[in-house]
């Protein structure tokens, strides 16, 4: 048959203390990491705490870092890995830890509070509002983000610097900035709270944060490099200077 004993090391604590627990279940070649966990809590853990919804990749919740790599339990597979091997399950790194594999990802609800949201620009004559579909699209890659925060996790910008966090809002919101700053209804400038509040300044292009998208999104070249680019226009630009200078803007 293809069923098989899995060797499993899998967090359990809390904030105050935790440690590795060794598990052996009992799976199947054709599971997730995911129904490894389900089984696991259903026969020996009962108490085990993991966060997950839809189990196909959409709704973002599972996210948990499997051999200290950011991954969905609901999108990878046993088949990845040889059945001989130990399977390490930690909660995600970057962000307080609850219980067990549940994570306080409290910190990108807050980002996501500062972002100045879209601001439109006046109607057509006609008291219509038109876009051109060209347009539309050019945001419609960012609107795939299913809010892992897997991305967020991954960034050495705040993985290992907690003191990092105020000052930056991190890649899945570069991308949100880089969406409305698409829309092309949109008009708000939002160049100096990108480089000021989220610190957009801090991200040197490591592109991690693209490497871990479960939806492939081009985080770092479609979103944070364009970004980048605006902002630095804007520090440059003779005629924002010269404002500056003689305190027109
Ligand atoms: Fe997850 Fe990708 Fe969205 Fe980041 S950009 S939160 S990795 S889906
Ligand atoms: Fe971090 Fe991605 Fe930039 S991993 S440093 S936000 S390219
Ligand atoms: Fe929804 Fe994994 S359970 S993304």
């Amino acid at each position: 048959s293809t069923g098989y004993q899995l060797k499993m090391r899998v967090w359990r604590g809390d904030a105050d203390s935790g440690a590795l627990g060794d598990y052996a279940v009992e799976v199947s070649e054709g599971e997730v990491v995911l129904d490894a966990l389900h089984r696991l809590q259903a026969t020996q853990a009962g108490d085990l705490a993991i966060r997950w919804n839809c189990k196909a990749g959409k709704c973002g919740s599972c996210s948990a870092e499997i051999n200290g790599k950011p991954r969905l339990l609901c999108m990878t597979r046993l088949s990845d890995f040889d059945p001989a091997e130990t399977i390490t399950v930690t909660p995600m790194r970057a962000f307080p830890v609850i219980r067990d594999l549940v994570t306080d990802v409290s910190y990108n609800y807050e980002k996501a509070r500062e972002l100045p949201g879209v601001e439109l620009g006046p109607r057509d004559a006609d008291g219509k509002r038109r876009m051109m579909q060209v347009d539309v699209e050019r945001g419609q890659e960012f609107r795939k983000c299913i809010e892992c925060f897997l991305c967020q996790d991954t960034c050495h910008v705040v993985r290992d610097h907690d003191d990092n966090k105020p000052a930056f809002a991190g890649p899945r919101f570069f991308l949100r900035y880089a969406e409305l700053d698409m829309h092309p209804l949109d008009i708000r400038d939002r160049r100096d709270t990108a480089r000021d509040a989220a610190g957009i300044g801090l991200c040197n292009i490591t592109k991690c944060c693209t490497e871990v998208c479960p939806e492939g999104i081009k985080i770092t070249d479609n979103a944070i490099i364009p970004m980048k680019e605006r902002v630095a226009d804007r520090k440059h630009d003779p005629l924002v200077w010269l404002g500056n200078k003689i305190g027109l803007r």
